[in-house]
């Protein structure tokens, strides 16, 4: 395996303060760095450094970062994405804090998309000697983990073609308009390189936009929870707590005081990459989206930042 994970995001906010308020004091991010203009966070069952940068100015997402097992699988991919087409540069060992040497390119989609191999390790916060199930002293929500992003793009085929040659990812289930892959055109794309039910995703749309990044919880208790936290702290709910037919998450989809949309993000069943992929076909995209409601709403698809 050469990709292991996504491991950061890097999102734009309009307000530094604003944007602490949520992410440390509503969803239990720890702050392991901070400097004008700009704060890590990590969650609890996080080891590496950071896994989400917040950085003021706009909305939206500025970078991904996706981590590889071995240095020299930089080289690899270096190389699988040149021969993509992608213009590759080499990224030095501290252009971001506490992260290692690595690549960086601009997808079809105009995403930005870095690549290392090490991150500082801090540690979870349980830590790994007889380590207890949580933290006593979780803040609000206290999301464990960064879990996955959904990127809108124009050609999600391309992006999907994209990420199994250049990342080794498989996808794991689309919406797609005809059953046949030949024939049909890709609306959506859930991707994957490990059992975890998608790392990516994408959606048909403006390009460079995102859609919304989500943080991982175990289970509906943890779902419903957050929903009454978010109505403590006045969070703009956007729908939920509900399913995706898709994936099978459990789901609370939200907004950061900044527009950019954020998820919670609950069971899916395991990835493999032998298991066929489920396609979803338009007549039913309603239901995939959101098992229960069976309709979308207008936002999910004229809200992205
Ligand atoms: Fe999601």
């Amino acid at each position: 395996m050469a990709v292991m994970r996504m491991g950061y995001v890097h999102a734009r906010v309009t307000d530094l303060a604003e944007a602490k308020e949520h992410y440390a004091n509503t969803l239990g991010l720890y702050e392991t760095h901070s400097e004008p203009g700009k704060v890590f966070y990590k969650g609890w069952d996080e080891w590496d450094h950071h896994s989400v940068v917040l950085e003021e100015g706009g909305v939206g997402v500025a970078k991904f970062g996706f981590k590889v097992e071995y240095e020299s699988d930089i080289d690899a991919i270096e190389k699988k994405a040149q021969d993509f087409g992608l213009t590759v540069e080499r990224m030095s060992a501290g252009d971001n804090l506490e992260v290692s040497d690595g690549i960086r390119f601009t997808s079809p989609s105009e995403h930005v998309f870095e690549v290392y191999h090490s991150q500082k390790v801090i540690g979870t916060e349980v830590g790994t000697h007889n380590p207890d199930a949580f933290p006593r002293h979780l803040v609000g929500v206290g999301v464990p983990a960064l879990d996955h992003a959904l990127i809108l793009a124009e050609n999600v085929r391309k992006m999907e073609d994209m990420f199994k040659a250049v990342f080794d990812f498989f996808p794991t289930e689309r919406v797609q308009t005809d059953l046949n892959d030949d024939d049909a055109h890709f609306i959506a794309s859930w991707m994957t390189c490990n059992n975890q039910i998608h790392q990516i995703a994408v959606l048909e749309g403006e390009q460079s936009k995102l859609h919304h990044f989500a943080f991982k919880l175990d289970n509906w208790d943890q779902v419903g929870r957050a929903a009454d936290l978010f109505s403590m702290d006045d969070v703009p709910i956007d729908i939920g707590p509900t399913r995706h037919g898709i994936t099978r998450g459990q789901t609370i989809y939200f907004f950061d005081p900044a527009g950019n949309r954020n998820e919670v993000f609950a069971g899916g069943y395991p990835a493999y990459r032998d298991r066929p992929i489920n396609k979803w076909t338009p007549d039913a995209i309603a239901k995939g989206i959101f098992y229960h409601a069976r309709e979308l709403n207008e936002r999910f698809t004229t809200v992205y930042t």
